[in-house]
């Protein structure tokens, strides 16, 4: 097994520190690591980011903090010039790490949502954000874009109380937009709200890590990871298992009627790993 980490942008040499105890948990069960700099990545210098990686290394997974889908596919051609290969090709990186790629298989067991495409720092008119939310009717919803969202701005930039009331609706999408700024990702995505189980103001989620369709792990959602309760992964399982990603994390909370729900998915490689867990839990299944 090879692995790239993020190499710590104050020593390019070394892993970043949040990742370190990951790379030593691979090299500990005999594989290798290879050290990429994202912030070079992220600007487009894909020369200075690849410089450290040998050459020929063959396939190599990826660990380390989220690429923009289109960045990836730099980083697979960056590489592939090098004779290395990434192990989650450009596509299926876009499909779990975007939703408009993974809603279609688990449409069953995740919250209705709608999108479109968007370009960063363009203010949606009120037209435009009611042409988009009326497939889903009134009630409330939470706006992201197609990787994140300002959940930390909740009212102002994430919760829309009744897609009836388009003004405010407008007001909350048009905020979440201009907090995203440059690094909106992809488009602009509108969800149905769900009553999920809440303790101390967090929303209860595990953080559910799939290897070749198999859960490998349940634990806390990095966020809250004091907060954990083991999910029944009866009707979200067979689902995972036909998107058929290598490697992928579900955060699944509870809703009030007892069901576990999908609040997202997410490409394993870049899903952070809450601290207090046993990191070769996960990665000394990445064959
Ligand atoms: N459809 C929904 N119904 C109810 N609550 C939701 C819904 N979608 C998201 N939430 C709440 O908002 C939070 C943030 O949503 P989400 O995980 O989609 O965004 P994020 O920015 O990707 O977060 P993360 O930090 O997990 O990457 C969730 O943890 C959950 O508590
Ligand atoms: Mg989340």
């Amino acid at each position: 097994m090879t692995v790239l980490f993020c190499a710590d942008p104050l020593a390019a040499t070394r892993t970043d520190p949040h990742f370190a105890a990951q790379a030593r948990a691979v090299r500990d069960a005999g594989g290798v690591t290879a050290l990429l700099d994202h912030d070079a990545l992220l600007s487009g210098d894909l020369a200075t980011a690849v410089r450290r990686i040998s050459r020929d290394l063959g396939e190599v997974w990826y660990r380390g903090w989220m690429i923009p889908a289109g960045r990836y596919a730099e980083l697979a051609d960056a590489l592939g010039a090098r004779g290395v290969s990434l192990r989650v090709a450009p596509a299926a990186y876009r499909a779990a790490h975007e939703l408009p790629g993974w809603y279609a298989t688990l449409t069953q067991v995740t919250p209705g949502s709608v999108w479109t495409p968007w370009q960063p720092g363009e203010p949606p008119t009120a037209d435009q954000v009611a042409a988009l939310v009326a497939p889903l009717g009134g009630g409330p919803a939470v706006v992201k874009d197609y990787v994140k969202s300002r959940k930390h701005e909740w009212d102002e930039a994430c919760y829309i109380p009744d897609l009836a009331d388009v003004a405010h609706a407008h007001r909350v999408v048009s905020r979440m937009v201009e907090l995203q700024e440059e690094s909106l990702q992809g488009g602009i995505v509108v969800r149905r709200f769900e009553r999920f189980a809440q303790r101390d103001g967090h929303t209860v989620e595990a953080r559910v890590w799939w290897v070749h369709g198999e859960p490998v792990l349940a634990g806390p959602h990095p966020d809250t990871p004091e907060l954990f309760s083991e999910p029944d992964l009866t009707a979200i399982a067979p689902l995972v298992t036909a998107f058929g990603h290598p490697f992928v994390t579900t955060d699944v909370a509870l809703r009030d009627d007892g069901t576990w729900r999908v609040v997202e998915l997410g490409d394993g490689q870049v899903s952070d790993l809450p601290t207090g867990v046993d990191p070769s839990t996960v990665l000394d299944r990445l064959t």
